[in-house]
C-alpha cells in the first residue's frame, strides 16, 4: 500500500520500498494537490478515480467553491453580492473577461448582445423540420452546433481573442432567442422577434410571451427574478458540463461545437436535467397523494433507483448557497405575484423531512440549486420541459470562460485520460463456422 507523506513543496510516495517525490500545488484558497504529471514515467503507475472525485483536471481562476462552508464566488466575488446587486449581462462579462466591466465596457457588451439577438432566416427554417415533441435540450444543442455554419471564421482553430469574444457574444445572445423560439414552436405559436429596446432578460420574456391576444405586460419583478436565476446558474467550476466543454474544446474544435456538447451533458437528470425532475417529482407527490415520508423512504432504499432530485451534491456537503438564495426569492415572488403554489409547500415539507432523515444526514445530502428553481420558473410562466434550457442560458458564460481558460493554458494538450484494462488476454480470431454457443 503506498504511504503518502506531504513534505513542504514535495509530496513523497513510496511504492514497494522505492520513494518518489512529486511537486505539491497549493491554490490561492489553500486547496492542495499533488502534481502527478510525471507519475507514470517515474513509477509506471497511473491513478484510478472513477467520477474524478479526487482529481483536479486544471488550474482555474474563474470560480471558487468551498463545499464544506457553502461558499461560491465568481472571480472572487460572493454570489450573494452578485445576486443582490448585479445583472446577468454584467456577471457574464465578469466571468468571460475576468473583471466587472466599466460603464463603457458594459454598454459595448450590451450593444453587442442586442446586435446578435436576431436569428438568420435559415436558422428559423431549421425549426420547421424538427418534430414538435422534441425535447428542448435536443433542439438547443443542435441549433447551437448549426450556428457555426453561419460563422465560418469561428471554425479556425487559430482564431484570435477578438473572434472568440465575438462568438461568445453571438452565443450568449442567440441562445436566448433560440430558447424562446423553441418554446413558441412547442406551443404552436409564431416567433416573436427580439425588441432591441429591452434589456437581456426583458427581451427573453418578451420573445417568450408577447404576441398573444392577451397583451403580455413586462413585469420588473419577473425581469429581476430571471436575472437572479441566471446569475446563480452562471458557473460552478469543474461540473460535468463545464468539464465536457473543456475536454471537447481541447481537441481544438470550435466554440459552438464545444458548447453544444456542454448542453448535452447538462441535459442529464443527475446534472442540469434535475430541475425538470424536481418539478415532476413534486407534481407526482401532489397528484399521487403519496405521503412525503413514502417518498423519502423510497429515495433511501438502496434497491430503488429513485432519488430525491434537487438533493445532494458532489462538492457541497452543506446547504448549496444558491439554493438558499433561490428559496428566499420563492417566498418573495409568491407574495409579489400573489400566487399560491402547493408545490412549494410540498418542497418545504420534503426538505424538512429529508434534513431530519438519518440517510440524508449521514451522507450530507442537502438541497442543491435545482430544488427550488423550478418554483420560480413556474411563476414566470416557463413550462417544466424548458427548465434545463433556462439552466443552459445561465451556464453559458461559465462554459465560455472555461473554454477560453483551457485554450489559453500552456502547454496546450488534448484531454485524453488513461484506463486500466480488465478485458480478455490475447485471443485468436475464430471463423464463424467454428463458433459454438448460442
Ligand atoms: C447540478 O457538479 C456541479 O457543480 C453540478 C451543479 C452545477 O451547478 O453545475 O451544481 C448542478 O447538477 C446539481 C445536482 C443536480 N442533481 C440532482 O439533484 C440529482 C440527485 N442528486 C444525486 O444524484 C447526487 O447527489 C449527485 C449526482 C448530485 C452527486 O452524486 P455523487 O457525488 O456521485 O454522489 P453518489 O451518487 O455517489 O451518492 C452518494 C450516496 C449514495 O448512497 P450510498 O451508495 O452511500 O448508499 O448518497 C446517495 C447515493 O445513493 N444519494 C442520494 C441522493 N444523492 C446521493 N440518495 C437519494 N437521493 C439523492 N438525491
Amino acid at each position: 500500500m503506498a504511504e503518502i507523506l506531504a513534505a513542504g513543496e514535495k509530496v513523497k510516495i513510496k511504492f514497494s520500498e522505492k520513494e518518489f517525490s512529486f511537486p505539491a500545488i497549493i491554490g490561492t484558497e489553500g486547496e492542495r494537490a499533488v502534481d502527478i504529471s510525471e507519475l507514470r514515467a517515474q513509477t509506471s503507475h497511473i491513478t484510478y478515480d472513477p467520477g474524478y472525485a479526487n482529481t483536479g483536471a486544471c488550474l482555474s481562476s474563474i470560480t471558487f467553491i468551498d463545499g464544506e462552508k457553502g461558499i461560491l464566488r465568481y472571480r472572487g466575488i460572493p454570489i450573494e453580492q452578485l445576486a443582490e446587486r448585479s445583472t446577468f449581462v454584467e456577471t457574464s462579462h465578469l466571468l468571460i473577461h475576468g473583471k466587472l466591466p466599466t460603464q463603457k465596457e458594459l454598454s459595448q457588451f450590451s450593444q453587442k448582445l442586442t446586435e446578435h439577438a436576431p436569428l438568420h432566416e435559415d436558422v428559423k427554417k431549421i425549426f420547421s423540420g424538427i418534430p414538435k415533441e422534441t425535447h428542448p435540450m435536443a433542439t438547443l444543442s443542435g441549433m447551437v452546433s448549426f450556428l457555426s455554419g453561419f460563422y465560418p471564421t469561428s471554425l479556425d482553430p487559430k482564431q484570435d481573442e477578438a473572434q472568440i469574444n465575438e462568438s461568445a457574444a453571438q452565443l450568449i445572445s442567440k441562445v436566448r432567442t433560440i430558447a424562446a423560439y423553441i418554446y413558441r414552436k412547442s406551443v404552436g405559436e409564431s416567433f416573436v422577434p427580439p425588441n432591441d429596446t429591452y434589456s437581456y432578460c426583458a427581451n427573453f420574456l418578451h420573445m417568450m410571451f408577447s404576441g398573444r391576444k392577451e397583451k403580455y405586460i413586462l413585469n420588473e419583478e419577473a425581469v429581476k427574478a430571471l436575472n437572479l436565476l441566471l446569475i446563480l446558474h452562471a458557473d460552478h467550476e469543474q461540473n460535468c458540463s463545464a468539464s465536457t466543454v473543456r475536454l471537447v474544446g481541447s481537441s481544438r474544435t470550435n466554440l459552438f461545437a464545444s458548447i453544444a456538447a456542454g448542453i448535452c451533458a447538462l441535459w442529464g437528470p443527475l446534472h442540469g436535467g434535475a430541475n425538470q425532475e424536481v418539478m415532476e417529482m413534486l407534481e407526482q407527490i401532489h397528484t399521487s397523494g403519496k405521503g412525503i415520508e413514502d417518498y423519502i423512504r423510497m429515495a433511501t432504499e438502496p434497491k430503488s433507483q429513485l432519488r430525491l432530485f434537487g438533493f445532494g451534491h458532489r462538492v457541497y456537503k452543506t446547504y448549496d448557497p444558491r439554493a438558499k438564495v433561490i428559496k428566499d426569492a420563492c417566498y418573495r415572488l409568491i407574495e409579489k405575484f400573489g400566487v399560491n403554489d402547493p408545490l412549494l409547500e410540498i418542497a418545504l415539507k420534503l426538505e424538512r423531512a429529508a434534513l431530519k432523515n438519518e440517510f440524508f444526514i449521514t451522507r450530507h445530502l442537502y438541497p442543491n440549486v435545482d430544488f427550488y428553481s423550478g418554483i420560480i420558473y413556474k411563476i414566470l410562466g416557463i413550462p417544466t420541459n424548458m427548465f434545463t434550457v433556462m439552466f443552459a442560458i445561465g451556464r453559458l458564460p461559465g462554459w465560455i470562460a472555461h473554454w477560453k481558460e483551457m485554450r489559453d493554458f500552456k502547454p496546450a494538450r488534448i484531454g485524453r485520460p488513461r484506463q486500466i484494462y480488465t478485458g480478455r488476454l490475447k485471443t485468436d480470431y475464430v471463423p464463424i463456422e467454428a463458433r459454438t454457443g448460442t
